[in-house]
């Protein structure tokens, strides 16, 4: 983490860097008299015009500056964060630049020769001017988010061969020590026992066993606990429906959803959120061998109902319906879903937000207000009632594709939807679009973590 101190001075010292936010479109260095650097960094000719989204980028491309003059320490005067018209609460642009400044200050480095010099990474920013307590307080809470984002990321950097199911679940009970987090994880036989069929026929081409990794925080006393389920697909070959060329790339980032699931539960209990969170994410690799499901195939999930799989590659919601069906026994009063579901999903909104499907209009309108929030941007898609036919069976209740050639995206809802319609609440994200970073966002290439900073203020709203 980025050690941030506060200072009433300007430091004076050569080895710190003093960054300063100017009106204009240049960013440069200048070497002062006393060899002190200065970097100054360009927010655009009307800073009274940056918006919050602008302001996001902002934070992080200071530590991104920063870095790319090599420095280590930069001070900074809070005069120049002050942007009246945008009206934050010390608290909020506290946590925002906290979780902003860590998740720019990333980068996957774990397999990589360590440089003579080191890597560089930003260790330290003075604080300079008055600062309020709160502000402080959101700091501290911001930095805290970042660091789980960037260990979500972590995780689903790592490759597929070396975070397999096993790995994972292993990774979810280490992040849990010393925390209120209790994990359990089920692994071959008891999944066998709970007849988990989706997960475990998707599951059955791999030398890799399932798992299926529960995480329960209680700190909402007897209120409702709100379930999140997450798909954990460490490898997605497509299986026997193979994905073709450069399709397979990528895809050992197919247990975003499961890794955001992990971190949002643990972090939920750092933050001593007065919720009861459920984390669940059923975690298998989809590889094709002779032993793989194969298209035509019925299987019966562990709602009893039956699915024909017309495509393996269609795996998501074939591990997750079961994911749904074990939500049921927690009598959850809300049911979030996080996968990356479809590509059909970059085709609808493009890759800078997620894809929230829901039948609660008040659900959907806070989620995209807390998306702004957050930073992570969501867009809804439609789940109307006309839908729901698409996605069944011939000799099945339901197909695991749908009919048509077309919304892609909606097919996968719906069918989820299926197995989550007893839930007084649900909600499905598709984050395939937000998988890896894009350019100019100021995040390092590949995974983004996302959207963990929503579910924690959707718990926070709760
Ligand atoms: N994991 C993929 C979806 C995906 C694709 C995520 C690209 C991120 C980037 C998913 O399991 C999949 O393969 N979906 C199929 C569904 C189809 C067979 C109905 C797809 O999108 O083509
Ligand atoms: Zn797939
Ligand atoms: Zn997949």
């Amino acid at each position: 983490m980025i050690k941030i101190t506060f200072a009433t001075q300007k430091p004076k010292d050569k080895k710190t860097g003093m960054v300063a936010l100017v009106p204009g479109q240049e960013t440069f260095l200048h070497l002062m008299p006393e060899e002190q650097k200065l970097v100054r960094i360009g927010i655009g000719a009307e800073p009274e015009k940056i918006t919050r989204r602008k302001l996001i980028n902002l934070i992080r491309r200071i530590v991104i500056v920063a870095k790319s003059h090599k420095l280590q320490k930069v001070a900074l005067d809070l005069k120049d964060l002050h942007l009246k018209h945008l009206k934050l609460e010390p608290g909020d642009l506290g946590e925002l630049l906290g979780v902003n400044w860590e998740m720019a200050n990333f980068d996957f480095v774990e397999y990589k020769a360590k440089p003579k010099e080191g890597f560089h990474f930003l260790e330290e920013i003075i604080l300079v001017g008055n600062a309020h307590a709160a502000f402080k307080k959101g700091v501290q809470k911001g930095q805290l988010m970042g660091e789980h984002i960037n260990n979500c990321r972590r995780l689903c950097n790592i490759p597929g061969g070396e975070m397999t199911p096993r790995l994972l679940a292993e990774e979810a009970k280490k992040a849990a020590r010393n925390t209120k987090v209790k994990v359990q994880i089920l692994g071959l036989k008891e999944i066998t026992k709970l007849k988990m069929g989706g997960l475990l026929s998707v599951a059955s081409g791999s030398v890799e066993e399932p798992r299926f990794i529960i995480l329960e925080y209680k700190g909402g006393g007897a209120q409702k606990p709100v379930v999140l389920v997450g798909k954990g697909i460490t490898f997605d070959s497509g299986g026997l429906s193979l994905k073709p060329g450069n399709s397979l790339l990528d895809m050992h980032l197919d247990m975003t959803g499961g890794a955001v699931v992990i971190e949002t539960v643990i972090l939920a209990a750092k933050l001593g959120l007065k919720q009861n969170v459920i984390g669940l994410v059923p975690a298998a690799e989809n590889m094709p061998s002779g032993s793989s499901y194969r298209p035509n195939d019925i299987v019966r999930t562990m709602s009893g109902l039956t699915v024909e799989v017309l495509n393996t590659d269609a795996e998501g919601r074939m591990v997750l319906c079961d994911g749904l069906t074990y939500a049921k026994r927690y009598n959850p009063r809300l049911v979030v879903d996080i996968a990356t579901l479809t590509g059909a999903a970059l085709v609808a909104v493009g890759k800078r937000a997620s894809v929230i499907l829901t039948k609660d209009e008040k659900l959907q309108t806070q989620l995209m207000a807390l998306g702004e929030e957050s930073g992570d941007y969501v867009w809804p898609l439609p789940l109307w009632e006309e839908f729901e036919d698409e996605v069944k069976g011939t000799f099945a209740d339901l197909a695991n594709i749908g009919k048509s050639r077309w919304g892609g995206t909606i097919e996968g809802a719906v069918f989820l939807y299926h197995f989550a319609k007893d839930f007084p609440a649900w909600v499905h994200i598709d984050n395939a679009p937000r998988m890896v970073a894009v350019e100019g966002e100021y995040l390092a290439k590949g995974a983004t973590g996302e959207p963990l900073r929503l579910l924690i203020k959707l718990l926070e709203a709760k």
